[in-house]
């Protein structure tokens, strides 16, 4: 059975794990990234501070979906002040093509709606796919493209 629940400070170790599956999913599409000692998530603030939350999933006792909430501050141009920016969308590799990202992503939005927010934002890499297609499903439509340049070599 699949459940979802609140991540705890005690999943902190498993979600580390899981921060860098992560990493390595997008390495392929960022070769910036650092070989080694990359992160991306303060995962203890996401978990305890009130404006966060991470949002597990769990088959037989097994973290095997993740996801975060965390409210912020918007751009003064814009006509609301606040929104909700999500990341940590990981499904381990067995429980994918099965919807479980559209159920993480509809309680961190369901959480953020109950905080009065209702504009979302998430980054993706133009080549991540199979993400994409997932965003896609759960309503997310595609906004601004980041370019990058690097003059090193
Ligand atoms: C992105 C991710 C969270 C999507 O989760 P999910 O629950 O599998 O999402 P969905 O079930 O909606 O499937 C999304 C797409 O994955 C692909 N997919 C389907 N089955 C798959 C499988 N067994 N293995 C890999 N990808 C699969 C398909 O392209 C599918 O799109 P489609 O239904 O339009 O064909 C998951 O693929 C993942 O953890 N990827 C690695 C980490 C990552 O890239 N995170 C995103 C960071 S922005």
């Amino acid at each position: 059975m699949f459940t979802i629940r609140e991540a705890k400070l005690a999943d902190l170790n498993t979600l580390k794990t899981l921060e860098q599956c992560v990493i390595e999913a997008e390495r392929p599409f960022n070769n910036s990234i650092k070989a080694v000692g990359a992160h991306y998530y303060d995962l203890v603030d996401l978990i305890t501070q009130d404006r966060s939350v991470v949002m597990v999933g769990e088959s037989e006792g097994k973290i095997v979906a993740t996801g975060y909430i965390q409210i912020r501050a918007s751009k003064p141009s814009l006509d609301h002040d606040e929104h909700g920016y999500l990341g940590f969308m990981f499904v381990d590799p067995e429980f994918r093509g099965q919807g479980i990202n559209k159920i993480i992503l509809n309680s961190l939005i369901n959480w953020g709606n109950a905080k009065g927010i209702s504009d979302f934002y998430l980054d993706v890499y133009a080549e991540n796919a199979s993400a994409i297609s997932a965003y896609e499903k759960a309503g997310f439509s595609s906004s601004i493209i980041e370019m990058k340049l690097n003059t090193s070599d």
